[in-house]
């Protein structure tokens, strides 16, 4: 589906654009200077001019793929990304922040900061990655953008609030990804909690307590008394360990976008989940339609850091714009090459747009007859 706009073709081809669209009129094609037209059109309008139109003159997949072949014995066990999921207000980011507080070192609990939507949290049986999604925008547009970046979603309910439509909607989420559910029955401390109730609920939506012959996993916590954490954390390493995560830590790194703004003192940040190699300082990137040499890497408690493996959320600084939650980071050996293909993603896109405006004005244009 390679396409050009027929004014750079003309450009390329040193020719005027009103010669070309005479010309593709007498082929009985309309078409105006900003429209793209396809590959084979381009053939054969060139052929008039006689000139050769050259197809592989950029072959992103190519490039992406320069980098090295999969080589099984590389693969090493990788923490697990866990993504916590649930109704406004049923306790969320206080679950995680319990987890964060008891579970980091002293010196680093001073330290938390809060600028970052994913956390890396070393427990004693394991390291964890953990993304909070304040109302899922962020966890709906990766996925319909086709980026697995989950491996189980902890779902919270309020024992004293049940099931809600956001519950259900998460758990709509996980389905459709296919991610294993871990529910976390919260608030258990409230003298009203119910969860008898929460598990009659959600057993109605297909999560059926294993007490209750099902294979869901349930877990009672209070992230107030902090109370079960010690459980909830054990169950989400146990399942990761059925999952037998795995990644190769010796290449360039890949991974996804979790959220991008514009820092008005640094440029474009992007926090990104590294899924595959290793991302370092210094190295090029792709990242969506932007691209860039990674400046600044941070983790998630604002500390520099040098590299960052499978697993790990960090904060990058050095990309050419602001990419969106969902786009796909890969590390390139070479410079130029982020740069074209970066270059080939705009022009893609900017030929995307043009056509929608045509199709625009022609629709506007029938509305006027
Ligand atoms: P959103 O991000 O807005 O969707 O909310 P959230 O799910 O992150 O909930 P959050 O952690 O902000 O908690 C909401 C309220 O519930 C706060 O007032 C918390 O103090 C309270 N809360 C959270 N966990 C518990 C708990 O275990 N027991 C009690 N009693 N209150 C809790
Ligand atoms: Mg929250």
């Amino acid at each position: 589906d390679e396409t050009i706009v027929l004014s750079e073709l003309a450009k390329r081809m040193g020719i005027k654009a009103n010669e070309m669209i005479v010309k593709l009129m007498g082929m009985g094609v309309m078409a105006t200077v900003n429209q793209t037209i396809d590959y084979e059109t381009a053939v054969l309008v060139a052929g008039e001019f006689n000139y050769e139109v050259e197809k592989a003159s950029f072959e992103e997949e190519v490039i992406l793929k320069k980098t090295e072949e999969e080589n099984p014995d590389q693969l090493q066990p990788r923490p697990p990304v866990v993504t916590i999921m649930g109704h406004v207000d049923h306790g969320k980011t206080s679950l995680l922040d319990v987890i964060r507080k008891t579970r980091v070192t002293e010196g680093e609990a001073g330290g938390i900061t809060q600028h970052i939507g994913a956390y890396h949290v070393q427990t004693e049986k394991g390291v964890i990655a953990f993304l909070d999604t304040p109302g899922h925008e962020a966890f709906s547009a990766m996925r319909s953008r086709g980026a697995k970046v989950t491996d189980i979603v902890v779902l919270v309910v309020a024992a004293d609030d049940g099931v809600m439509p956001q519950t259900v909607e998460a758990i709509n989420h996980s389905k459709a990804s296919g991610v294993p559910i871990i529910v976390a029955i919260n608030k258990m401390d409230k003298p009203d909690a119910d969860p008898d109730r929460v598990q009659r609920e959600l057993s109605e939506h297909g999560l059926m307590p294993e007490s209750w012959g099902g294979d869901a996993i349930f877990v009672q916590v209070s992230a107030k008394k902090n109370t079960g954490i010690d459980e909830l954390l054990e169950m989400i390493l146990l399942q990761a360990e059925i999952l037998e995560l795995k990644a190769n830590p010796d290449k360039l790194a890949s991974g996804h976008v979790v959220e991008a703004k514009l820092d008005s003192g640094r440029g474009p940040v992007a926090t990104v989940l590294v899924q595959d190699g290793t991302l370092r300082a210094g190295d090029s990137i792709v990242c969506g339609m932007h691209y860039g040499k990674i400046r600044v890497l941070q983790d998630d408690l604002g500390r520099t850091v040098e590299s960052a493996g499978p697993s790990m959320p960090v904060e990058i600084v050095g990309l050419s714009g602001v990419p969106m939650a969902g786009d796909e980071l890969v590390a390139l050996a070479d410079e130029k090459d982020a740069r074209q293909v970066s270059q080939h993603r705009m022009q893609k896109q900017r030929s995307k747009e043009l056509a929608k405006t045509n199709r625009l004005s022609l629709e506007g244009l029938f509305e006027k007859m």
